[in-house]
Parts: C-alpha cells; sequence; structure tokens
C-alpha cells in the first residue's frame, strides 16, 4: 500500500442480503481517506463464493462475487426512485422493494419501472479479499 494509495477496511456492519436493507447502518472500523474499500472474505464470507453480495448501505454500494475471479460493485440505489435495493444471495439480481425494478449483475436492467443502469465501480478478487476502487 503506497502512501498515495488510500484504504479503507471495512470491518462489519454491510447486510448480507435476501432482504430489504436498513438505512443508516453503516461500517464498523473504517479508516478516513479512503480511495478504495477492502472487503475482507473474514469479515464477509459471502464474497468467497460466486454468486455471493453484500449490500453497503453506508457507502450505497453492493458487490457481487460473479465468478472465482470477479466480481462487481454496483450502486445499491434504484435508478428510478431512490430505493435501497436488495440482493438476495445467488441470484445474480438486484432487487428494488419500492416499485419492483429489477437490475443484473452488471447494473443493467431486466425489469422496469426503472430504465437506466446502475452505476459500477472497479472491483477486484484477490486472494483473501474483494477491492473496490471509489
Ligand atoms: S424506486 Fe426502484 S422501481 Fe421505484
Amino acid at each position: 500500500m503506497g502512501l498515495t494509495r488510500r484504504r479503507l477496511l471495512l470491518l462489519g456492519g454491510a447486510s448480507l442480503l435476501g432482504s430489504c436493507i436498513a438505512p443508516g447502518s453503516g461500517f464498523d472500523g473504517a479508516v478516513p481517506d479512503a480511495g478504495e474499500l477492502v472487503l475482507p472474505f473474514a469479515q464477509y464470507p459471502a464474497l468467497a463464493q460466486p454468486g455471493g453480495g453484500v449490500v453497503l448501505p453506508g457507502e450505497q454500494l453492493v458487490v457481487i462475487r460473479t465468478s472465482a475471479t470477479t466480481a462487481v460493485a454496483l450502486s445499491s440505489i434504484c435508478t428510478r426512485d431512490h430505493c435501497q435495493l436488495s440482493y438476495p444471495q445467488g441470484s445474480f439480481l438486484l432487487e428494488c422493494p419500492c416499485d419492483g425494478s429489477k437490475f443484473d449483475s452488471q447494473g443493467g436492467v431486466v425489469k422496469g419501472p426503472a430504465t437506466k443502469p446502475l452505476a459500477q465501480r472497479p472491483a477486484t478478487v484477490g486472494a483473501d479479499e474483494i477491492t473496490v476502487r471509489l
């Protein structure tokens, strides 16, 4: 980790999905001055296997392990009316509890009424963690 490379270690507080996430449930142990999020599998075991995901309401992100070597980080806010999306484990779909929109694991709309895709951030899979660039 270089001096210009800022890191944020998320130690907990994210919700493992399957249900709608309550706003305001942020992280523990966040280090300020962050340019990336590091999500250790020890703290986020769902991310250790393809299909697993975590919603991070404080960062307005959802991170999904899409394969053994890939992951995506998407906005967790619906593009229609800004509701918090949920991620049913193993589904590769994000669901909006407000009006039923669904998004695929690349952020594309698969069911309206939302029409705009979700924003995406770069994510990489390491040996023990997933790193998201903010
Ligand atoms: S806010 Fe998501 S579909 Fe209405």
